[in-house]
């Protein structure tokens, strides 16, 4: 994207959509191959890639769901003019789902309490709601307990026979699916077997989703009617172990060079001088820092991708800026920087950053919505 006098923005994220597309297509291929339609989540604003130009393209491309947390992102995707089905699955106790309702939204419930909240929802709205059982099969977080899944089943059982609500699945989430061979997995799966037998008993026939991408990636058998990729859906692999996949990165973070100067040898660089030039050399300052998603714990320990090589960046991460040893070589007030991309040309990726700091990429991307930063999308191949 250009600013309003045509430059390039100091800082921006750049959103590829095709390369989306790309995942979700082979995502969805999976997943059909399975007989099992796709649920593209776009929790998080996109996980900070753009929740609405996510969805899009996903759809697109072969996704026939939507999967958010909140209610208010899921009112978004339908103000911004998203149709297809929709689930929404994280919502606290006095939240008025009645506007979700009638939005055509389907809504998860973990408990009873949450049932009756919603159903009351769906008199308020005067029409029936979409549910989705949630059970804990393990991982204990969200999700109905098992001691209280048949009061659930036999609650959502009685209000589908008065045409309250419509149940359309019994589903759970993985707490482990990305370690290879961890029995809590097929546990899970026992448990989850056991819970939508449950839910046929009381005179269900709801559908069933369990996979996240590491599922969707490595285990077919768990694929069942819907699966639920997220990260893998943005190009990141969360199972690097199992393969490469063809994923592609959809998030390139870049700023361009505000300032070069040439430091004679001995001089500190940075909040606290944690780094001295160890000769005469010449710095770019990046106009980014840690409030715009560069965090202070790569100090010293990143390097970013400018004029054609990886360049180490020295000193301290500020607030506001960073600063690059770019030697002898010539760089120009300008200049593009990427922070992180694809890695296609030898730049750092997201995963190095969450491998430096002992995270996940997870978290690396989603932390990128930030108010300073440009988001610009790119859609080549977008549908007309
Ligand atoms: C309930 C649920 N389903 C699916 C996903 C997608 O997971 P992943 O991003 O690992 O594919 C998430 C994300 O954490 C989730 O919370």
């Amino acid at each position: 994207m250009k600013t309003q006098d045509g430059t390039p923005p100091r800082a921006e994220i750049v959103i590829d959509l095709d390369a989306v597309r790309h995942n979700v297509g082979l995502l969805a291929e999976r997943a059909a191959h399975s007989g099992a339609a796709t649920m593209v989540v776009v929790k998080a604003d996109g996980y900070g890639h753009g929740a609405t130009d996510v969805a899009r393209a996903a759809l697109e491309a072969g996704a026939t769901w939507i999967g958010v947390c909140h209610l208010e992102e899921a009112l978004s995707l339908r103000r911004a003019g998203v149709t297809a089905r929709l689930l929404s699955w994280l919502h606290v106790p006095d939240e008025d789902f009645a506007p979700a309702i009638t939005a055509d939204v389907d809504l998860s419930v973990s408990s009873p309490r949450a049932l009756e909240a919603v159903l009351a929802g769906a008199h308020r709205a005067g029409r029936p709601v979409r549910l989705h059982l949630k059970a804990d099969t393990g991982l204990t977080r969200n999700g109905c307990p098992s001691a209280q899944w048949p009061e659930l089943v036999e609650a959502a059982a009685k209000a589908e026979a008065t045409g309250d609500a419509e149940v359309v699945a019994v589903w759970s989430h993985l707490a482990s699916a990305d370690e290879p061979a961890n029995p809590s997995v097929d546990r899970q799966a026992a448990r989850f077997a056991t819970a939508y037998e449950q839910a046929r008993a009381a005179g269900l026939r709801p559908i069933r989703h369990l996979a996240n991408s590491p599922a969707v990636l490595t285990r077919p058998d768990l694929h069942l009617d819907l699966v639920r990729p997220g990260i893998a859906s943005y190009g990141l692999n969360p199972v690097p172990w199992a393969g490469d996949f063809g994923l592609r990165p959809a998030m390139t973070f870049r700023a361009r060079v505000a300032l070069v100067k040439r430091v004679p040898a001995g001089e500190e660089v940075s909040y606290g001088g944690t780094w001295t030039t160890p000769r005469e050399t010449t710095l770019a300052l990046v106009p980014t820092g840690y409030a715009d998603g560069v965090p202070r714990a790569l100090s010293g320990r990143m390097e970013v991708w400018l004029g054609g090589r990886r360049r180490p960046v020295v000193g301290r991460v500020c607030m506001d800026q960073i600063m690059v040893d770019c030697g002898d070589d010539p760089v120009v007030e300008g200049d593009e920087v990427i922070l992180f991309g694809t890695g296609d040309r030898g730049e750092p990726t997201a995963q190095e950053w969450a491998d430096t700091l002992g995270t996940i990429h997870y978290e690396i991307v989603s932390g990128m919505v930030r108010p300073r930063v440009t988001r610009t999308v790119i859609n080549r191949g977008a549908r007309r």
